[in-house]
């Protein structure tokens, strides 16, 4: 499997001491990533090493390079420089925030609050970073049109590359706009069946990971003392840009579930708010449905009857 000039190097012995390394390192899943920055290096998938019994010494000195910096603890998706993303990929590195598997549940329900508006249902994802939840949306979604919005600059860079190298069926269908989701004035003329937004909400002060802290931007991290100083004053953008009957998403920090409930209630725009778990267990978005006055629609018409419920 390797050039026949070349001295080859035993692949099961490099695994396992790349994995030791990682684990000293403190890596949450070191045998995972060692395999995948294998597979990285000699550009096959992780199940193809498997039939792979030994590598060259060039390849040996690659990986030994991609491991050191795993073992300094930057995140995987730098150094491999994509994140997979529910059916998408995308290009990430320093300056955007990596998008993370808890969010695909976000994701989930977003698709399939869309089936409920059809046809052609338009999408607004809020704070989108990567591009990740917009892109996946418009990727899942054929009849989908979708605007993401993003205000920092490099976040802004990087939205803007994923979509440009994504189909063409996708492209056609996104909308980028560089703009403060605080800020009616610049957002407030959006039009949306549906709104996802996973927007910085970490409580300044949690204690985080050194891949997160060290190389996802702040900007991107922290929701102020309390985690909500994006999301609270959001919710009321939100309710400028639902349709009647449309609903929201928003993601938050497994301490903020109550706050976002109460941030939905006291609105007194919203009904049907939900507040619902990740795969883990841990509580991790709520929903909420814009009230309607038409009594067939989805909503209630009563913001009376808009409590928070929990659903798993
Ligand atoms: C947690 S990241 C989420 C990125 C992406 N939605 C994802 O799930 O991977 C939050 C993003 O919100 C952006 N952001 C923060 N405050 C913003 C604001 N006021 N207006 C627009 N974007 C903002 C940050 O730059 C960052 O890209």
């Amino acid at each position: 499997m390797t050039g026949s000039d070349s001295p080859t190097v035993d692949l099961r012995a490099t695994l396992r001491a790349a994995t030791d390394l990682l684990r000293a390192a403190g890596v949450a899943s070191p045998r995972v990533d060692a395999e995948l920055l294998t597979a990285h290096v000699l550009d096959v998938d992780r199940g193809r090493l498997l039939v792979v019994d030994a590598i060259d010494a060039g390849q040996r000195d690659r990986l030994e390079g991609l491991i050191t910096r795993r073992a300094a603890r930057e995140p995987l998706q730098h150094i491999i420089g994509r994140a997979a993303f529910g059916p998408i990929d995308l290009a990430v590195g320093p300056g955007v925030f990596v998008p993370r598997p808890e969010t695909e549940a976000l994701l989930e329900w977003a698709v399939g609050e869309c089936a409920r508006h059809v046809p052609a249902p338009a999408v607004v994802d809020l704070c989108a970073g990567s591009g990740a939840l917009a892109l996946a949306v418009a990727a899942s979604v054929p009849d989908a049109s979708v605007t993401a919005v993003e205000n920092d600059p490099a976040a802004w860079t990087w939205l803007l590359r994923n979509a440009g190298e994504t189909t063409d069926a996708v492209r056609r269908r996104i909308t980028t706009r560089r703009a403060d989701v605080l800020d009616p004035d610049a957002i407030g003329d959006l039009r949306a069946d549906v709104v996802v937004s996973n927007p910085p909400y970490v409580p300044l002060g949690a204690s985080l990971d050194p891949e997160v802290v060290d190389h996802d931007p702040a900007v991107a991290l922290f929701g102020g003392d309390d985690g909500m100083s994006v999301i609270a004053p959001m919710i009321d953008v939100i309710a400028g840009i639902l349709r009647a009957g449309g609903a929201c998403g928003i993601e938050h920090d497994d301490s903020t579930s109550d706050a976002v409930v109460a941030a939905f209630e006291a609105s007194g725009a919203f009904t049907d708010i939900t507040a619902h778990a990740d795969l883990a267990g841990r509580p991790r978005f709520v929903t909420a449905r814009r009230v309607t006055d038409d009594p067939g629609s989805a909503g209630t018409g009563a913001t009376d009857g808009a409590r928070g419920h929990v659903q798993g």
